[in-house]
């Protein structure tokens, strides 16, 4: 028996005792190191209470939807194709939705051609297999800091290293990068790619400036670095704009991802990979060991709807209603919130970042903001390095206006007596607050 497991027997609630008790430990493959539940899935279980106002999870709100006009649809697709629907398919996806989907990325202006996109389940696993294809242990990836929790894990599982590269209110740094870049090449490390969410960014809430792209591309081409451009929310503008997309520039050094997950349905997990076509036959391979074709159905299912169906009137619905929630929640915050606390204003996509002002550790605060009956995102799960302790995702897609702006009221009192602890008695307020009295997001 190994020192951590005979000190876990001693203490039955440390991590180590649930690894002992696993007889597996010992075969698992070192890459599993990095795979930890995400802190944001964690919540789930809490946040989905009735009475705690969670402005935590990404869950799209699907209310719009014409359900009824779908059911017809998939009623439809089995009786007249359900041969085709229900049987295997290629694992490069089903012809006619990877032209349809070109017509989707020609909204913001990519001209593409159907051969080059490769249809996944969800734009993460496209995540995962961009990462698979490129990443050896200790490579180094770029991101956003922070970036978005589920690419964070994909990179964690390929043991890549992260290292963020620092963001304003005008997205991505091009300075933060080149020094990114040489630091790294001081170093001796050897850097994939650039991961980025240019619009309307998850979680930072911030959009990359029109002028800053070519910039980007241009330092990353002349490092010889590749970008993964994900973006699933580019169609969410709440004016209705959007911005020119980096695979535009570069088509030979941007991988783009795309999905169908905030514009139509998450769950039918429908998404894709655009990519130069050297790097797409290798994506093809990579997607059949993985699941030897994404599911027929789902993507004839979303064919069906792209040839049927307003489909972009319907994203101009989710777009208000985004837009409606996005307007209570800044002005709650604008109402509530305690001076110094900070928070970004997004004009498009589903998310707000909040910073608190020093003293304030969010991750040690969330059982205490649960008991108050309202849960947040805490900002150090969106960081590989551990950074964003004082920061906080507050995602406005899913709670209704009133209880977005019920929920910043109570996060307002919660923050309003942490820092009032704070000022009073100093980082002791902290140690004493997290002690063994403080209830966890599992038992509140
Ligand atoms: C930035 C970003 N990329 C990828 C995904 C995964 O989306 P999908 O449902 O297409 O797998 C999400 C989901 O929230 C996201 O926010």
């Amino acid at each position: 028996m190994n020192p951590s497991e005979s000190r876990s027997d001693d203490h039955p609630e440390t991590t180590s005792t649930r690894h002992s008790l696993d007889p597996h430990l010992r075969r698992y493959a070192a890459r599993t190191k990095g795979m930890t539940a995400s802190e944001v899935r964690a919540l789930f279980a809490v946040a989905s209470r009735p009475e705690v106002v969670s402005l935590a999870g990404g869950m799209p709100n699907l209310a719009a939807l014409p359900l009824e006009s779908l059911s017809e649809q998939v009623a439809e697709l089995v009786a007249s194709d359900g041969l085709v629907a229900l049987q295997y398919g290629s694992a490069h996806g089903v012809p006619e939705l990877r032209e349809q989907i070109c017509d989707v990325m020609a909204l913001e202006g990519i001209q593409a051609h159907p051969d080059d996109v490769v249809v996944t389940v969800g734009s993460q696993m496209g995540l995962d297999m961009v990462t698979r294809l490129f990443c050896d242990p200790g490579d180094v990836v770029l991101a956003e800091g922070p970036s978005y929790v589920g690419a964070l894990s994909s990179f964690a599982a390929y043991q890549a290293n992260v290292v963020h590269v620092a963001m304003d209110d005008s997205g991505l740094q091009p300075e933060a990068l080149r020094e990114a870049l040489a630091a790294a090449e001081r170093q001796g490390q050897r850097v994939k790619f650039l991961y980025t969410i240019p619009n309307f960014h998850n979680p930072a809430g911030v959009t990359l400036a029109v002028r800053r792209r070519s910039e980007i591309l241009e330092i990353c081409a002349s490092h010889g670095v590749l970008v993964l451009e994900d973006n699933p929310y580019g169609l969410l503008g709440f004016d209705g704009q959007t911005y020119p997309a980096l695979r535009t520039q570069d088509p030979d050094n941007v991988v783009y991802l795309g999905s169908f997950s905030k514009t139509f349905a998450s769950g039918l997990r429908v998404g894709w990979v655009l990519a130069p076509h050297a790097v797409r036959e290798k994506l093809v391979l990579a997607a059949e060991s993985a699941t030897l074709c994404p599911p027929t159905f789902n993507q004839m299912l979303v064919s069906r709807y792209l040839a049927t169906h307003d489909w972009q009137g319907q994203i101009k619905k989710f777009r208000e209603t985004y837009r409606e929630r996005r307007d209570a929640m800044l002005s709650a915050l604008e109402q509530h919130m305690p001076a110094g606390c900070s928070w970004t204003r997004p004009d498009g996509g589903f998310y707000v970042w909040l910073t608190a002002p020093e003293g304030v550790d969010a991750k040690a605060m969330l059982p205490r903001a649960v008991t108050a009956r309202v849960a947040y995102a805490s900002g150090t799960g969106f960081y590989a390095d551990q950074l964003g302790s004082r920061q906080m995702r507050l995602s406005f897609c899913y709670p209704t206006p009133e209880r977005i702006r019920e929920g910043v009221r109570r996060l307002s009192g919660v923050l309003t007596d942490e820092m009032e602890l704070y000022d009073t008695f100093g980082p002791a307020a902290q140690n004493a607050m997290s002690g063994p009295q403080a209830p966890s997001p599992d038992t509140a």
